[in-house]
């Protein structure tokens, strides 16, 4: 039998690679801030991560999590749309960023038609592009399930593609796995190259 295949935890295990102590990131989709803790954690108290979510019962939740780890202080907790980060973070983070976790969708136990969408979520994408530090890497997690999961989820590959294809020093990797009775969530793994686009 195969090891059953968990995009969430691939996702966070492949962040731990590249974000280390004393580093800066950012949660896209904070939700119940599972992946906050755990960007919080990865950074430690010398580090720093800006989580965003439009619901404040999201934030509301993620932030006791925190708060019960004692790394809330290093977290900054935005009520906003990811679309517009851009608003909402300071300008030395430009090309510092190690990096960023979308995992998009609904809240888990929370109001199932408060969900990501395609807009939105590739405008984010595009923020991110010039966020990340060269070596740094994004991960996003993608539901086919739900009702506009499938339609993001063409956005997501389609944008992967032209990051891949422009040469723009982005490396962009697929991990999904067929599922027998359920669409399977995908989970898109970007890359930033330690050199140079142009090199
Ligand atoms: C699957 S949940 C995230 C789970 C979370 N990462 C965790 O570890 O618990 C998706 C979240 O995205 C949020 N969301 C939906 N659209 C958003 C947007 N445009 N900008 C920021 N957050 C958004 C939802 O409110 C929801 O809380």
């Amino acid at each position: 039998m195969g090891q059953e295949f968990n995009p969430v935890k691939l996702a966070q295990e492949k962040v731990s690679r590249v974000l280390g102590a004393g580093q800066w990131a950012i949660d896209a989709t904070v939700g119940n801030g599972r992946d906050t803790l755990f960007l919080a954690q990865c950074v430690g108290p010398g580090g720093k991560v800006w989580g965003f979510d439009i619901q404040e019962a999201a934030l509301a939740k993620a932030r006791l999590l925190l708060q019960e780890h004692g790394v809330d202080k290093r977290v900054e907790l935005i009520q906003a749309n990811h679309a517009a980060m851009d608003n909402h973070l300071p300008r030395e983070l430009k090309g510092r960023i190690r990096a960023v976790m979308f995992n998009l969708g609904y809240l888990p136990g929370g109001d199932k038609s408060i969900i990501t969408k395609p807009a939105e979520t590739i405008k984010a994408l595009n923020s991110v592009l010039s966020l990340v530090a060269p070596g740094g890497i994004l991960s996003v997690v993608s539901y086919i399930g739900h009702a506009g999961g499938g339609e993001e989820y063409e956005a997501i590959k389609k944008w992967c593609a032209s990051a891949d294809s422009n040469k723009l020093g982005w490396k962009c990797e697929t991990n999904s796995r067929d599922h027998q009775f359920k669409p399977a969530p995908v989970l898109f793994i970007i890359e930033k190259s330690l050199k140079k686009a142009s090199d």
